[in-house]
């Protein structure tokens, strides 16, 4: 990866991470349940879904403040997904951005409320960017991605076929929503917090999915043969849940070659754009190399 991207990526990491910080301190939350919140969002995470947002508004003649909201309302959305995807009842897991998961710290009542803060308050702060600035739009493609046509559907089938065999077919119908989704409902919303037209939104729609593939299969893979330090949550998690994955489907090997083919399909989505697309097109291939 080359400095300019890396640097690029840390001031969106930055940006989102001190209006995330301001509005969990200053809001007038219970200072406990506040505690409880931050303890899952500020614990670091990539931060891809801000920038996506962030990098694709910019892309396409937006103003950064114009799309911060949509921004960290995008990560508190994401972060809820975690909290939850973790509890015993559906993954079960222990660790997560290098610590202990909501549950194992604060018990199972306050992880679960926690995420229910944390989504209430992602819809709060997009319809304040709605009254302000007229992004309905925005506020729509994110809630849309979140919502029981997308995240939520795709995490439903993903729990429900615990232990059965998935079909190719199937496994991508898992993916494309419980992951893709929001990286489309991200890219969607920058876009349309540029006010773009109908054609920018359908290629970035098309370069999101894409890249989603890739991220879950990368996910897949690296909970086989990542390293729990670096990704900080523990691997082995799918075999546990006795998961079907890209990995049990494919094998390592061409998991990673689907991955590779994903990203070239990403890639392609964003010719017409030329070097004005240069963070898209290296987030891209940050998203096949990463190893956390
Ligand atoms: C993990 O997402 C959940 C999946 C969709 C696979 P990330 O890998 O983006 O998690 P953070 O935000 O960096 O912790
Ligand atoms: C979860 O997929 C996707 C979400 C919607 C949170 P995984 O269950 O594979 O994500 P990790 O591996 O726990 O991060
Ligand atoms: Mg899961
Ligand atoms: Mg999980
Ligand atoms: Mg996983």
């Amino acid at each position: 990866m080359t400095d300019k991207f890396l640097k690029q990526l840390n001031e969106y990491s930055s940006l989102t991470e001190e209006k995330m910080a301001e509005y969990l301190d200053n809001s007038g939350i219970p200072e406990d349940l506040s505690e409880v919140m931050k303890y899952s969002v500020m614990a670091g995470g990539k931060r891809l879904r801000p920038a996506l947002v962030l990098s694709c508004s910019s892309l396409l003649g937006g103003k950064i403040e114009d799309a911060i909201p949509f921004a960290y309302a995008m990560e508190f959305i994401h972060t809820y997904s975690l909290i939850h995807d973790d509890l015993p009842a559906l993954d079960n897991d222990d660790y997560r951005r290098g610590k202990l998961t909501s549950h194992k710290k604060f018990g199972e009542d306050k992880a679960i409320l926690a995420g229910d803060a944390l989504i209430s308050f992602a819809f709060e702060i997009m319809l304040e960017a709605c009254k302000n600035m007229n992004q309905t739009k925005a506020a729509m493609f994110i809630s849309q991605a979140a919502g029981a046509r997308g995240m939520v559907a795709g995490q439903w089938v993903d729990v429900k076929l615990n232990g059965q065999f998935v079909d190719e077919k199937t496994m991508e119908y898992i993916h494309l929503n419980k992951t893709a989704a929001l990286i489309i409902g991200a890219l969607k919303a920058g876009a349309s917090c540029a006010n773009a037209g109908e054609k920018d939104i359908e290629k970035m729609s098309a370069f999101g999915r894409e890249i989603g593939y890739t991220f879950q299969i990368i996910d897949d893979i690296l909970d086989v043969v990542g390293d729990s330090a670096e990704l900080g949550k523990a691997t082995g998690s799918d075999e546990a849940n006795n998961k079907t994955t890209y990995v049990t489907l494919f094998g390592l090997e061409n998991a990673k070659k689907e991955a590779e083919r994903h990203t070239e399909i990403a890639l392609e989505q964003l010719s017409e754009y030329g070097e004005n697309a240069w963070f898209l097109r290296e987030l891209a291939k940050y998203l096949l190399n990463r190893k956390k």
